[in-house]
């Protein structure tokens, strides 16, 4: 495949100051949820930015992007996407990357994210985060596929940390070396799940805080809290519930080692009232507050 061929007409240095830039502190937000969409645009709620998830709006036309026209309007905006498949062998998706690129051009967000998974091959989106090999090969691989993609798109992405239920026996590094090495070859941002981290932990045994320490603080742009579904001999990453005082626990300790990262709650699933939902993002923004004094201000 002519790669380049498929790349837009971007200069060069202004690509790479736009991919080098690390993207502004937003404070505290919330996962666009179409349940809300009436309640925001009629309340303009005290929330500092939203993240929508990018498939949703990858259509042409239609109410959901009006809606999201106009919540762009009065706040800031960051893309989060669930089928970029970075990690996946199958061929580029150039009609998905188009969309996604056009969508991020509508909404001039603040950064595009997706997950460090494969969610398919042969043209089949399995429609799950499917966790990969930590290996020196894989590594190779995924670098060139951001790489690319960073160029189609002129604009850096963050990853994203998945939870898993397996893992490799032929993996090479840990997860947060993997993602570390990743990062700083690439030049893509981090987006550190501290609910996944405290999920893939249990399920696999090994110390949350070791993947903490092992992450470069410098790259990590954005935290996602979340709730999950404790079945006693493992955990399910299910966004369902409130987040659980372990993973307050964890983010504390995420923010002592990454400071100031703009910080979200995700819900997916039995999806509450709106005060609900401000009442996580409060709860966040308090424990930042008494962690980091001063970094309300810092904004
Ligand atoms: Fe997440």
């Amino acid at each position: 495949m002519n790669v380049a061929s498929k790349l837009p007409p971007i200069a060069a240095s202004a690509n790479r100051e736009r991919l080098s830039t690390k993207p502004p502190f937003l404070g505290f937000g919330l996962g666009l949820r179409a349940q809300h969409y009436d309640e925001i645009l009629n309340g303009s709620p005290p929330i500092d930015w939203f993240e929508v998830i990018s498939e949703n709006y990858m259509v042409p036309g239609g109410q959901p992007l009006r809606v999201l026209d106009r919540i762009r309007e009065r706040y800031p905006v960051v893309m989060h996407g669930v089928s970029l498949s970075i990690a996946s062998s199958a061929p580029r998706d150039f009609g998905y990357l188009r969309d996604l690129r056009d969508l991020a051009r509508r909404v001039e967000p603040q950064w595009v994210s997706d997950h460090l998974c494969w969610t398919g091959v042969h043209g089949r989106n399995l429609h799950d985060l499917l966790p990969i090999p930590y290996t020196r090969e894989a590594l190779d691989h995924v670098v060139g596929r951001v790489q690319l993609v960073q160029e189609f798109l002129g604009r850096p992405i963050a990853l994203e940390n998945v939870s898993t239920y397996v893992q490799f026996n032929n993996s090479e590094m840990t997860e947060w070396e993997f993602l570390a090495e990743l990062s700083r070859r690439s030049g893509c941002w981090l987006l550190f799940d501290v609910n996944n981290v405290y999920v893939s932990a249990f399920n696999h045994g090994y110390d949350a805080h070791a993947f903490l320490q092992g992450i470069p603080a410098d790259r990590v742009v954005q935290f996602h809290v979340a709730g999950h579904s404790h079945m006693g001999t493992h955990i399910i990453d299910t966004h369902d519930h409130p987040v659980c005082d372990d993973v307050w626990d964890l983010y504390a300790a995420a923010l002592r080692r990454f400071g100031r990262v703009s910080t979200m709650i995700e819900r997916d699933d039995n999806i509450p009232p709106l005060d609900e939902l401000l009442a996580e993002v409060n709860q966040a923004r308090e424990m930042a507050d008494a962690i980091l004094p001063g970094m309300r201000q810092a904004r």
